[in-house]
């Protein structure tokens, strides 16, 4: 049921996905995937997995940083073929799929990385424990998502604008309902708390959350294996 809603979404919104994060986000979207880009200890032979890569803005600057193997998976066609169009000097691999299933063997990956994706999956559970899968045992998983903000302030601030971006959504996308969904899984999503306590729960260890403009946004960082 959701994840048919959930793609029903993201081939609505494939064509205006870019331009609309960067309006919603005035830009700063770039910011904390360059964020993420920058946690990454990454060598040629390093193999990383982009998990529900979308329109590609993760694969691709890591291609263009670090010239490793890349795969980006997505469970839109729309989504993929945006990606693919882009022009980039070096692309990732693409695979059309789903977070609960993935195709691979297990132990493969050095990082998976999740960004922006994991509150749309069907079976959080489930994706976790197929991440903690396929990682190597000294891979990374690294989660950047939506999450709470500290101040009871900015929170009030942040509530205020949620309101507005199904507005922005109908006038810029002729998409109300897409954005509708986008503030409701954002409120339902688990604080950086809640989130730490499932990885922990799905066998990930050292959990080390960073807080993106007071926890809007929050990077989850955590290992496969305990560290020695
Ligand atoms: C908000 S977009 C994030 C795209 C990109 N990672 C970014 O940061 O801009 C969420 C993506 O998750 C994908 N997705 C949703 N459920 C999925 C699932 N179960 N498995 C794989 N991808 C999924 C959607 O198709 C969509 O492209």
């Amino acid at each position: 049921m959701k994840k048919k809603f959930v793609n029903r979404v993201f081939s609505s919104v494939s064509m205006k996905y870019d331009f609309m994060n960067d309006l919603m986000s005035i830009g700063m979207h770039r910011i904390w995937k360059e964020k993420v880009i920058s946690l990454l200890e990454i060598s040629q032979d390093s193999l990383v997995l982009d998990l529900a890569s979308g329109s590609g803005d993760i694969s691709m600057k890591i291609q263009e940083k670090f010239n490793c193997k890349c795969i980006a998976l997505d469970a839109n066609m729309e989504m993929l073929e945006i990606a693919k169009k882009k022009l980039y000097s070096s692309q990732p691999f693409y695979i059309y799929g789903n977070a609960e299933t993935l195709p691979f063997k297990k132990t493969i990956f050095d990082y998976v990385i999740v960004s922006f994706g994991l509150r749309n999956f069907n079976d959080i559970p489930k994706s976790l424990e197929q991440i903690n899968r396929v990682l190597k045992k000294t891979g990374t998983f690294i989660c950047l998502e939506f999450s709470e903000v500290n101040s009871p302030f900015f929170r009030k601030i942040l509530k205020t604008y949620f309101k507005a971006i199904p507005k922005l959504g109908l006038l810029f996308a002729n998409n109300k309902f897409a954005y509708e969904y986008l503030v409701e899984s954002i409120l339902n999503f688990p604080n950086q708390i809640q989130l730490t306590k499932k990885l922990t729960q799905a066998g990930f260890k050292n959990v080390k959350v960073i807080d993106i403009i007071d926890g809007v946004a929050a990077i989850h960082i955590s290992k496969k294996n305990e560290l020695s």
